[in-house]
């Protein structure tokens, strides 16, 4: 669609360089391409200068080469999050990527197994995908590995709504709840990948988050606590008792945030490593749960 004469290009470009957007030009032409009606467009413009974030005005957000449905209030996916999805993704196509970087693995993974692990080996990996927001870690691993058991979970009835959306063609199930809390516990000690994008932006930083963060997405989809950790810890000590023997752990966190969530992880019984990418400027840590049980029972004594 070309824009309505009484909205020209130019004009709503120069409206969105006003509104301090720095990629006014592409974004006008989603905007174009996205509105049904000239008023449709008006309004979208007006919302988009008001300061809502660009995916949240489209209705949806580019993730893994996805189209993710996106409403408003629901966290936008971010480009770095595609690095764990890729993480996870790796760890079913090419087990042995555990020890396939060595710059990037920590000592501890060198005691990992070289073969597949157990369960990741099965037709359809078990995979659950807690604090999902809109679903898009979970739908894209969905994309990348065909048939996946899919398990999604949020605490926020906006966003569980969203995620419904956008994994119904993965057949994937979403539950609203408090990490674990809803899960069926015929899922335990059955699932193969446990993948968290969990909020972990220390309180005190919330305030420093640029405003479409800050004012348009939930609080609760950002702040992880006094030191951003409290949510990862409480998702960490009770992984071991869902994660299938040899079953991993990832959850996405900052470059300085990652050696106290290896220990947080080792101190679980998980076998931790941390994977980076400059690019991205992401980090995630991955934890395995070893094989023999007894190795795990340290989780319990959290
Ligand atoms: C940083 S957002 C990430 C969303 C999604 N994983 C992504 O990467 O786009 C964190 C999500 O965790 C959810 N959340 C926060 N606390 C939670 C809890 N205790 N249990 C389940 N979900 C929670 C929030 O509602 C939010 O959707």
């Amino acid at each position: 669609m070309s824009a309505p004469p009484h909205h020209p290009r130019s004009v709503i470009v120069t409206r969105l360089r006003a509104a301090g957007c720095v990629f006014a030009e592409d974004e006008a032409r989603l905007l174009i391409s996205a509105a049904r009606t000239p008023a449709d467009l008006a309004a979208m413009v007006d919302r988009r200068t008001e300061g809502l974030p660009l995916e949240q005005v489209l209705g949806w957000a580019e993730f893994c080469g996805l189209r993710i449905a996106l409403d408003p209030g629901v966290f936008v996916p971010r480009r770095r999050t595609e690095f764990l999805v890729r993480q996870a993704a790796a760890l079913v196509r090419e087990p042995a990527a555990l020890v396939r970087e060595p710059a990037a693995v920590s000592r501890k993974a060198a005691s990992l197994p070289r073969k597949a692990a157990p369960g990741l080996g099965r037709p359809s990996p078990v995979v659950v995908d807690l604090c999902c927001g809109s679903g898009a870690v979970g739908a894209a691993l969905a994309a990348a590995l065909g048939r996946i058991e899919l398990h999604a979970v949020d605490i926020d009835r906006a966003a569980v709504r969203c995620a419904r959306r956008n994994v119904a063609d993965a057949g994937g199930h979403v539950y609203e709840g408090d990490l674990y809390e809803p899960l069926p516990a015929t899922l335990r000690d059955r699932v193969d990948l446990l993948v968290a994008n969990a909020p972990y932006v220390p309180t005190e930083s919330v305030e420093l988050l640029p405003p479409e963060a800050r004012i348009h997405e939930p609080r609760l989809a950002l702040d992880g606590g006094t030191d951003g950790l409290v949510i990862l810890r409480r998702l960490t000590a009770a992984a071991p008792l869902w994660l299938a023997p040899g079953g991993h752990l990832l959850v996405e966190t900052s470059k300085r945030q990652a050696k106290p969530t290896v220990e947080t992880f080792a101190r679980c019984g998980l076998v931790p490593r941390v994977a980076s990418s400059r690019r991205l400027n992401a980090t995630v840590v991955i934890g395995t749960r070893p094989t023999a049980r007894a190795d795990v029972s340290a989780a319990s004594r959290l």
